[in-house]
């Protein structure tokens, strides 16, 4: 949808997850963009003021101060991580043994300060993978754009919010994508090669996202089109594309009716990757949206058994069949897969489509830098 805007190509877009939805609709929302500001503005003023009432932001402070002057002598940039690299450290001895020398240091300030690392009950994600103070700043900010009036402004403000909380869950930098446990002290931290530590305020990443959204915001609000952009809320293989918009932009509904769809770009998931509901539950916990995790293809949970495999293939079947109805004759589908079950063969032959030709795509950017990198293949299908 994003290209598409770009390029003026009027576009619809599906997603199972209400979540993942509203951040692709956010992204081709056109803003009020002094509304926006505005009210960024006014949720860090009064954040700042809540946090002027505690004492974390002068711990933090103090425990920085202290995790520099012992990484500096510990861990010195950039000699320890090269001997690490020839071997002449064994990281995972020495990594330890720092971690537990540092730790009565952290706890003589969180006494000092008396922080409340863990909160009282871990029912829920908020409640597990976010230390106490984080969490009430967490809930103040959500607090504050409950206030706002603007529809718009007041979605994108919960982006960034929960762009915010994603990145101030109480994990180690190594495990952002896949969380193990829950941590609330300092750590020996194998990607940067020193002990880290873990967040105590949202206030730094709130700023941060902010500032970087309403850039992009600006910017995009520039190179745009004019152009119909929904993302729907449903399932694929059974959405309905035109009683689907007819709810929300009746004029885009009559359009597809009347003029069809020329193709699809897609990213589907994969067979047994990524939990695509789990990877969000804070946004769903703190928002409240419906999930609707067993209607995802391929989840991780499912795994990648011959009974998995042969779900998805289903899965992808049914979806490009449904999508078919709303499709011109000579339609071009670009679909990008890690196929390395080579199961897209048999999917477009399910769906009466020929593959017509195949291209390479590096993926070097991943969220966990320790993960190899890995290439996926765009494939692009048209009738047969
Ligand atoms: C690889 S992601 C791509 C996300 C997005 N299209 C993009 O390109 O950024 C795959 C998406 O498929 C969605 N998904 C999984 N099962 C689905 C289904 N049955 N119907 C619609 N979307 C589904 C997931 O929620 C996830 O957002």
């Amino acid at each position: 949808m994003v290209q598409s805007c770009e390029l003026g190509i009027h576009s619809v877009g599906v997603d199972v997850s209400a979540f993942n939805a509203l951040i692709g609709n956010c992204k081709v929302t056109k803003y009020n963009l002094v509304d926006v500001q505005t009210e960024i503005a006014r949720i860090s003023k009064s954040l700042k003021v809540f946090l002027s009432n505690h004492k974390t932001l002068e711990f933090e402070d103090r425990l920085l101060k202290e995790l520099n002057v012992f990484n500096n002598t510990y861990f010195p940039v950039p000699d320890y991580k090269y001997k690490v690299k020839r071997k002449e450290v064994n990281e995972k001895i020495y990594g330890e043994e720092k971690e537990k020398e540092f730790l009565p240091i952290y706890n003589r300030l969180v006494e000092e300060y008396k922080i409340k690392l863990r909160q009282d009950k871990e029912d829920s994600f908020l409640d597990k993978w976010y230390t106490q103070h984080i969490r009430e700043e967490i809930q103040f900010v959500f607090n504050e754009i409950r206030k706002i009036k603007t529809v718009s402004t007041k979605k994108i403000i919960s982006v960034i919010l929960s762009r915010t909380i994603r990145s101030c869950r109480a994990t180690t930098h190594a495990d952002l994508a896949t969380l193990l446990e829950p941590i609330t002290a300092t750590y020996y931290c194998g990607k940067h090669g020193k002990i880290c530590k873990p967040l105590f305020s949202i206030l730094k990443w709130w700023e941060s996202y902010s500032k970087d959204t309403i850039k992009r915001l600006i910017y995009y609000d520039k190179i745009r089109k004019d152009t119909f952009h929904t993302c729907l809320t449903g399932d694929s293989r059974s959405v309905d594309l035109i009683e689907g918009l007819n709810k929300i932009n009746p004029k885009f509904a009559d359009l597809i009716s009347k003029q069809k769809i020329k193709g699809i770009f897609s990213s589907p998931p994969y067979v047994g990757l990524i939990d695509y509901h789990e990877q969000h539950a804070y946004a769903y916990d703190l928002f409240g949206f419906e999930r609707k995790d067993e209607l995802e293809i391929g989840p991780l949970f499912k795994g990648q058994g011959k009974e998995a495999k042969q779900s998805y293939i289903q899965g992808l079947s049914d979806v490009l069949n449904n999508a078919k109805k709303y499709l011109v004759d000579d339609y071009d589908i670009v679909l990008v897969a890690n196929d390395k079950y080579n199961m897209y063969p048999t999917i477009a032959e399910n769906a009466g489509m020929q593959i017509v030709d195949q291209y390479k795509r590096p993926v070097l950017n991943r969220t966990e830098k320790d993960k190899g990198a890995y290439s996926e293949i765009i494939f692009h299908l048209k009738s047969k």
